[in-house]
């Protein structure tokens, strides 16, 4: 193993804290559970990374997810530049728009009409806003360890980020942004059913990422979908997919594509983006229909269907459309996970193996894992060393026990050999 130097980055992090807080536009990229200093990036190229001192790696964060396509995609790249020579912004209707909306529809199965915005976290707030406004409700139920962004009323138990920090939700929020959030076990329909028994009448939607991946991977239990889809049908309750990471990486149409439910509304973000800040949200056009200028329901964005944005979403959709696109992704991820799983047996590593298509996570706990207080067992400072001893090995891990592995369409036979090489000598050292 050839020793690596991350002087550069070092010092990059020593300048950034001075003028950014902690160093980071977003918390979890300062390593805060893994500890040492973050790595500062200088470019990236398919599946591999180069940091600022020169070291390469094999990248299965993905920028959390966006990058099925790995990094600087031509296809990606010749859009966005093509959108960019014509003007990279007009705050009025373009006609990429309506390709991409129209892609989108197309493509999932609950989506009618969808608007664009510009991140996953404005998705979620604006699909609640929405929710509330259809139905004169106020209760939202989410459940506890998933992640929606930072929304106010959403950051109440949500998962990787805030756990990594050790807060249950932030201060900053009032009390009263959070009275009408209901924080549930996720995966355990009986208490979703108690909840409704009480207060049907008042609850506005469910919103779940329908398969967990914001505390690891943790894919529904048989049921559990289904049992929301009925519960909200009978009481007239929103049903909102958060597809901010799982929409058009699980398959083409989502996870609900996978699973066969098809909710009220769905949430997206990550890849519908392509590299760039996307989100966006959609459903059923009856609810769609009550967003301003239609409706009632205010929102709106100076950026929203940005040019490069809808250039970067539609030549990374199209790719994504291929046939054959969701089997390769699953045969890689497949084999990758394997390769975890032989190498923390062989070393007699107490691990707990999760994977849905190319979302993989290994748990450092004994049990299995179904919520988030299985996943609490976990042993942190196992993965942190985990995480170190696979950075200097050139493989680049999420900085966090609680977050997915992302695979991408141009991971290679030969990356996935070289990361189960380094796997199996590091199983060896916890
Ligand atoms: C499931 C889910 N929803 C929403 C969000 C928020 O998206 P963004 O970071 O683009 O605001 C995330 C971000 O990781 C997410 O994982």
């Amino acid at each position: 193993m050839k020793t690596r130097s991350f002087a550069r980055s070092q010092a990059a992090f020593t300048e950034a804290k001075k003028v950014i807080p902690g160093g980071v536009n977003s918390p979890v990229r300062a390593f805060g559970s893994v500890g040492g200093d973050p790595v500062f990036f200088e470019r990236g190229k398919g599946s591999h990374v180069f940091d600022i001192d020169g070291n390469t790696y094999i990248d299965y964060v993905a920028s959390w997810g966006p990058l099925i396509l790995g990094h600087v995609p031509e296809k990606v790249v010749e859009a966005v530049e093509r959108a960019l020579s014509g003007g990279s912004s007009f705050g009025a209707p373009t006609e990429r728009e309506t390709a991409l909306a129209e892609k989108i529809v197309r493509m999932v199965p609950s989506i009618e009409k969808v608007r664009m915005v510009n991140s996953g976290t404005e998705a979620t707030m604006s699909a609640i806003r929405l929710a509330r406004g259809y139905t004169g409700r106020s209760k939202v139920i989410k459940f506890i360890g998933c992640y929606h962004g930072h929304v106010d009323a959403l950051l109440v138990q949500a998962g990787s980020g805030p756990m990594t920090l050790g807060t249950p939700g932030s201060p900053g929020i009032p009390e009263s942004h959070i009275a009408d959030t209901l924080a549930l076990p996720y995966n355990d329909i009986d208490t979703v059913k108690e909840v409704f028994d009480n207060m049907a009448g008042d609850i506005a939607a469910v919103i779940l990422e329908p398969i967990a991946g914001n505390m690891g991977v943790i894919p529904p239990k048989d049921g559990f979908l289904e049992g929301l889809r009925e519960l909200t049908e009978k009481h007239d309750s929103i049903l909102i997919f958060d597809e901010v990471i799982t929409g058009f990486r699980i398959a083409p149409g989502g996870a609900q594509e996978l699973y066969g439910v098809t909710p009220d509304m769905t949430t997206l973000g990550k890849v519908i983006g392509g590299g760039l800040p996307v989100g966006a949200y959609g459903g059923r056009a009856d609810i769609m229909d009550h967003i301003a200028p239609d409706g009632p329901v205010y929102q709106a964005g100076t950026l929203s269907g940005n040019p490069l944005a809808m250039a970067a979403g539609l030549a990374t959709l199209e790719a994504v459309s291929d046939e054959s696109f969701h089997d390769t992704l699953e045969e890689k991820a497949a084999r990758l996970a394997r390769e975890f799983e032989t190498a923390a047996n062989a070393a007699g590593v107490p691990a707990f193996h999760a994977r849905v298509g190319s979302m993989i996570c290994t748990f450092f706990t004994d049990g299995e894992v179904v919520d988030f207080d299985g996943a609490k067992t976990c042993d942190t400072d196992r993965y942190a060393k985990f995480h170190h001893e696979m950075l200097v090995r050139g493989i680049y891990l999420a900085p966090s026990q609680f977050e997915t592995m992302f695979i991408s369409i141009v991971h290679t036979v030969e990356d996935i050999e070289q990361t189960a090489s380094a796997v199996r000598e590091v199983m060896k050292l916890l």
